[in-house]
């Protein structure tokens, strides 16, 4: 079996690593900041409180990032990027503000719209602003990918655009910024890092170095996922939770996800559920069917977490979703069969062909019927 691992990332993790800061940016020597935010920050104070303690590196804030980055955020923070002349990049948020810096970072250097590469397969210029990753939701594992997922409302379209020059310089990862999460993000986002460790192990793209990253996160996921939604300020769950995101990360980065990431899409496009909780929607539905794949790597993975086979680990999947509130069906929405049939359709995107199993329009039709 031939295999690369690479991994440019810096990481620093533990409680109050924030406060190393100012530090990392004097390690950058970056000299004109911008913090990249949701108005969250702005509103409790995080953000201000960094800019002093920053003493003058961090000159602005732009804080216009909403969840789902749309392709105009990313545009508007590349005109400050340009017009400030700013020099590097602080990124504090989930996914969805590290996504809309990794790509305004790189935008920046060019006159043109994000749109340009988005879902036309046109490769990124590869230069970049160097970025410090701050991810305030233990969920994506975006401050150790290469990946940027954004949204076009306008073409109806979400997806990822991956480059290497979106991976950060440095990620800081304080799981003291978890606890203030509301239980059903700490959920959905938990649901999603399970996803990403499952998908990269079982992904047709697998290779040693990301299974044991991913067996290990998974684990994690697990133990902490339901006393990090019920408790709040649970410090040993947080920081398990926080470290289970990050080795995800590590995890899926490079066999790429699979069959629950591309049904994602079109159930947060058409439907609005949050990321991770779209994805945690079919993870079990794929863990029984991806349990028939050739090799067997699915019961394995499923054994190497105590499990008696890929079915117990499904069933667990399940229940973990239904301890931890989130949504088991798509009930509510009172699908028609055109709207099935939509999903279907969208379901088609690229990740699906990462699947260990070949996944057939009748499949999906077959499993939106069971949800509905
Ligand atoms: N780049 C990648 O590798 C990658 C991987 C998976 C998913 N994604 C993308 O990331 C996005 C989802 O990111 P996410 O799940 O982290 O959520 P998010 O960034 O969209 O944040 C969800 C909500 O939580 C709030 N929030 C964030 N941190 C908080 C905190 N500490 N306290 C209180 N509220 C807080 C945000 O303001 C927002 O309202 C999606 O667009 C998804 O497609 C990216
Ligand atoms: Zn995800």
């Amino acid at each position: 079996m031939l295999w690369e691992y690479i991994q440019p990332v810096t990481i620093r993790f533990g409680e109050g690593v924030l406060k190393e800061l100012s530090e990392v940016i004097a390690g950058l020597g970056g000299s004109r900041g911008l913090l990249v935010c949701t108005p969250f920050f702005v509103r409790s104070g995080l953000a201000e409180k960094l800019l002093k303690e920053c003493g003058g590196l961090l000159t602005g804030v732009y804080s216009q990032v909403s969840p789902n980055p749309e392709v105009s955020e990313v545009d508007a923070c590349a005109r400050r990027i340009r017009e400030e002349k700013i020099d590097f990049l602080v990124a504090l948020g989930g996914g969805s503000t590290l996504d809309c810096a990794k790509a305004a970072g790189s935008i920046c250097f060019t006159e043109d719209s994000i749109r340009k590469y988005h879902g036309t397969g046109l490769p990124m210029p590869q230069k970049h602003l160097p970025l410090i990753a701050v991810p305030s939701t233990a969920g994506t594992g975006s401050e150790v990918t290469c990946v940027s997922v954004l949204s076009d409302k306008d073409l109806g379209k979400k997806g990822p655009i991956v480059s290497n020059g979106f991976y950060p310089a440095v990620a800081l990862v304080d799981p003291e910024l978890t606890y203030s999460l509301p239980a059903h993000i700490t959920a959905g986002t938990g649901i999603d890092v399970l996803s990403h460790a499952v998908e990269g192990y079982w992904s047709k793209g697998h290779q040693p170095v990301c299974d044991a990253l991913a067996l290990h996160a998974a684990r994690l996921v697990f133990r902490h996922l339901p006393a990090a939604v019920r408790e709040p300020d649970n410090r040993e769950a947080r920081a398990g939770m926080a470290e289970a995101s990050v080795i995800a990360g590590l995890a899926f980065t490079l066999p790429k996800t699979t069959g629950p990431h591309a049904c994602s899409f079109p159930l947060t496009n058409l439907l609005h559920i949050p990321h991770g909780e779209a994805c945690g929607l079919t993870l079990d539905w794929f863990a029984r069917v991806n349990a028939e794949a050739e090799n067997g790597r699915v019961h394995a993975f499923a054994r190497d977490l105590g499990f008696s086979d890929a079915y117990a680990m499904a069933d667990a999947i399940h229940e973990l979703k239904r301890d931890v509130g989130l949504r088991l069906d798509l009930k509510e929405f009172d699908l028609t069969d055109e709207h099935l049939e939509e999903l279907v359709r969208l379901s088609r995107h690229p990740n699906l062909s990462n699947n260990p199993v070949e996944i057939t329009d009748e499949m999906l039709n077959v499993m939106y019927q069971s949800l509905r």
